[in-house]
């Protein structure tokens, strides 16, 4: 009354200055402390008087009243008078908000100019206290519209949406698969609304592992959702297979397991196991195995379910092996000349494949190596491989092939300085036979002894015409071969017409030959003579150096190997 009189006043002492601003919204929040401004945000006008709250004129209530420089004073009797309270700049602060608290309420300020009158609407928000899902399925039978959940947005304002999810991917009611009913309560006493909304779905089979959720947006616009359920989706057994468990080719002696697999949920127990014409009932488990098995093994398989024998499957299972048997299969011995017979014999279940190494070169052909007349060159190790898609088997014999040596060559030319003279001796034979000389020569080289072949050959300076002998030995025998070589001299030229004479007994031009044999018997006769009349002859060689009857002896042999040499 206050109030009302001071209004009055001031209406009486400076006429009516009446003013009313649009309605300024301000939301609050449930139960916390809204600020109201009176002046539209502004600070008041600096000659205001008083700031009066007043609800709106229906309502008719004053609330409180503040003079400039005056604490305020709370006018209202009801149960504001104890929530509201005031600031300097004319704000009115309202505490614990309800929704009764959604009203128009009126700033009054009364300045030396007129009154002015603020209309600020209150609108109080409220969050859900609490999203829960509940009444959960515990099993979905596939095809059926069946209730996944309620789920409650508790005590909000204004009303909670409820949105569905399966997976995170929103779920829109059809009216078919997918079913949402929504309805809103209201709080008898605070005003409150809870929303409920409950989901009904018909699950597939891919929604075995479906999540679903439900939530709402918050008034901030932050998503709040449920924590998440999943079912068991049950549903007949449509298709059976029949699976082996093992990987790659089945061999003799392995173990197969079977497995049964039915795609019904929950999963069959009980199967029949169809093996080589007897049934084996297995309980508790959808696999059988075979331990060990062998080639007979090979054959159809079948699996069907015991409670519904029309549901089936089967499996052709084939059993691989390949078995291969090498005689000789170790190390065999055989002398050159020799027969060796190799039998491959190969056990397998389908096409296969051989072929063959020898030293780890391939043999050109994949058939078993045959021997009807064995060499040296014959010898090593055999080695043939015998496949049959990924199966693979290796045997091996090692061939040695020996004998007695045997000279295969035995050559002599004249060095490119024409000075001395190269030999050659060649020789076959196994073990590697030792080669060696009658007369003491240079060594220069022996190859390297390959397929029962070694050569040697050394140099000499023959100071007169020598035969010499070539020895090869190996512990079943020796061979011994001679030949002449003559005196470097003569040789030389001989050799102006053919480099080698090698060929001694072949190239030599028939007139040389005929003119050389007249030298030679005179030459030859002449020595003899010589030597005849002086015992002691002066004529000497490096190597005669013995006694004078020897020296005589090889003279004599000279004599004769010249004329033999002119013969031809
Ligand atoms: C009014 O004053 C109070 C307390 O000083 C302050 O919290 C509020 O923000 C002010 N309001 C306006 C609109 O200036
Ligand atoms: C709920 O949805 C309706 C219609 O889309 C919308 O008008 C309302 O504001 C929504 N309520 C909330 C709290 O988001
Ligand atoms: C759904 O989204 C949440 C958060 O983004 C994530 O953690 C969850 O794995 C998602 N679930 C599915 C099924 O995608
Ligand atoms: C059963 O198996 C057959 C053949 O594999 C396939 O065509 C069919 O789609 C399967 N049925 C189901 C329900 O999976
Ligand atoms: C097969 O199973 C038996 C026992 O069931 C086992 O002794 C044997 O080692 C298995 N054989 C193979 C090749 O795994
Ligand atoms: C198994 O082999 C038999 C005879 O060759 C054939 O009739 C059958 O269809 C095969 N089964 C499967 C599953 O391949
Ligand atoms: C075996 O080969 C050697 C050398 O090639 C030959 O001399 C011999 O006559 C052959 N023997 C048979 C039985 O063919
Ligand atoms: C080779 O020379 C050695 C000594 O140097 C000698 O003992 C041997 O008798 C000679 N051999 C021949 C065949 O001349
Ligand atoms: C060696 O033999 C040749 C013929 O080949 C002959 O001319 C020469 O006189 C012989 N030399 C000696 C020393 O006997
Ligand atoms: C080598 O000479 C001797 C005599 O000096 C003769 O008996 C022999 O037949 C000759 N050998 C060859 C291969 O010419």
């Amino acid at each position: 009354m206050h109030l009302l009189s001071a209004g009055a006043v001031a209406v009486l002492l400076f006429g009516i200055v009446y003013q009313v601003s649009s309605t300024v919204t301000v939301i609050g929040t449930y139960g916390e402390t809204l600020e109201l401004p009176c002046n539209n945000g502004s600070p008041p006008p600096d000659d205001v008087m008083f700031i009066q709250w007043k609800l709106n004129p229906s309502e008719s209530g004053m609330m409180i009243k503040k003079l400039k420089g005056k604490p305020f004073e709370v006018l209202a009797k009801d149960g504001y008078s104890s929530r509201v309270s005031m600031m300097d700049n004319g704000s009115m602060f309202l505490e614990a908000l309800t929704l009764e608290d959604q009203k128009v309420f009126i700033c009054m300020l009364v300045t030396l100019q007129g009154l002015l009158e603020r209309h600020v609407k209150v609108v109080v928000h409220k969050d859900p206290t609490n999203l829960e899902l509940l009444e959960q399925a515990a099993e979905l039978e596939i095809g059926k519209l069946a209730k996944i959940g309620q789920c409650n947005a508790i005590d909000a304002n204004p009303a909670a949406n409820i949105t569905w999810f399966k997976n995170n991917k929103t779920l829109s009611h059809d009216g078919e698969g997918i079913v949402i009913d929504d309805s809103v309560q209201v709080h008898a006493v605070t005003g409150l609304s809870t929303t409920s909304s409950t989901l009904r779905y018909s699950a597939g089979k891919g929604d075995a592992d479906a999540s679903f959720t439900c939530g709402t947006l918050d008034l901030a616009g932050q998503p709040r959702v449920s924590l998440p359920v999943t079912f068991t989706i049950t549903y007949p057994t449509e298709n059976v297979s029949l699976k082996v468990l093992s990987e790659g080719v089945l061999l003799e002696g392995d173990n197969v397991t079977l497995r049964c697999v039915a795609d019904g949920n929950p999963a069959p127990t009980t199967f029949n196991f169809f093996i080589k014409g007897e049934v084996k009932n297995v309980v508790d488990s959808d696999s059988y195995t075979m331990t060990n098995i062998n080639r007979d093994a090979t054959g159809e398989y079948k699996c069907s379910l015991a409670e519904k024998p029309s549901l089936e499957a089967s499996i052709n299972l084939t059993v691989s092996y390949l078995n291969v048997d090498l005689s000789p299969s170790e190390e065999v011995v055989k002398k050159a000349g020799d027969t060796l017979v190799v039998a491959l014999k190969v056990d397998s279940s389908g096409d296969h494949k051989v072929s063959w190494t020898k030293d780890n070169g391939l043999l050109k052909a994949d058939q078993v190596p045959t021997f009807k007349n064995l060499t040296y060159s014959d010898a090593g190790v055999y080695e043939g491989q015998v496949t049959l898609g990924p199966l693979r088997r290796v045997v091996s014999f090692q061939l040695v092939v020996e004998g007695a040596p045997v000279i295969t060559l035995l050559t002599k030319r004249l060095g490119e300085d024409g000075r001395h003279k190269v030999l050659t001796c060649e020789a076959e034979g196994y073990p590697k036979p030792t080669i060696t000389w009658s007369v003491n020569g240079t060594w220069l080289e022996e190859t390297p002894y390959i397929n029962g072949k070694v050569s040697q050959k050394i140099t000499v300076v023959p100071s007169a015409n020598l035969t010499v002998y070539c020895t090869v030995s190996n512990q079943f025998s020796q061979q011994i071969q001679s030949i002449n070589v003559s005196s470097l001299f003569e040789e030389v030229r001989m050799d102006k017409q053919d480099q080698s004479d090698n060929g001694d007994q072949t190239k030599l031009a028939i007139g040389i030959v005929a003119g050389l044999l007249l030298v030679g018997v005179i030459v030859g006769l002449a020595y003899w003579i010589y030597m005849k009349r002086s015992k002691q002859g002066s004529w000497k060689t490096g190597e005669l150096e013995n006694g004078s009857s020897e020296e005589e002896k090889k003279l004599e042999e000279k004599v004769e190997e010249n004329s033999q040499k002119a013969e031809m």
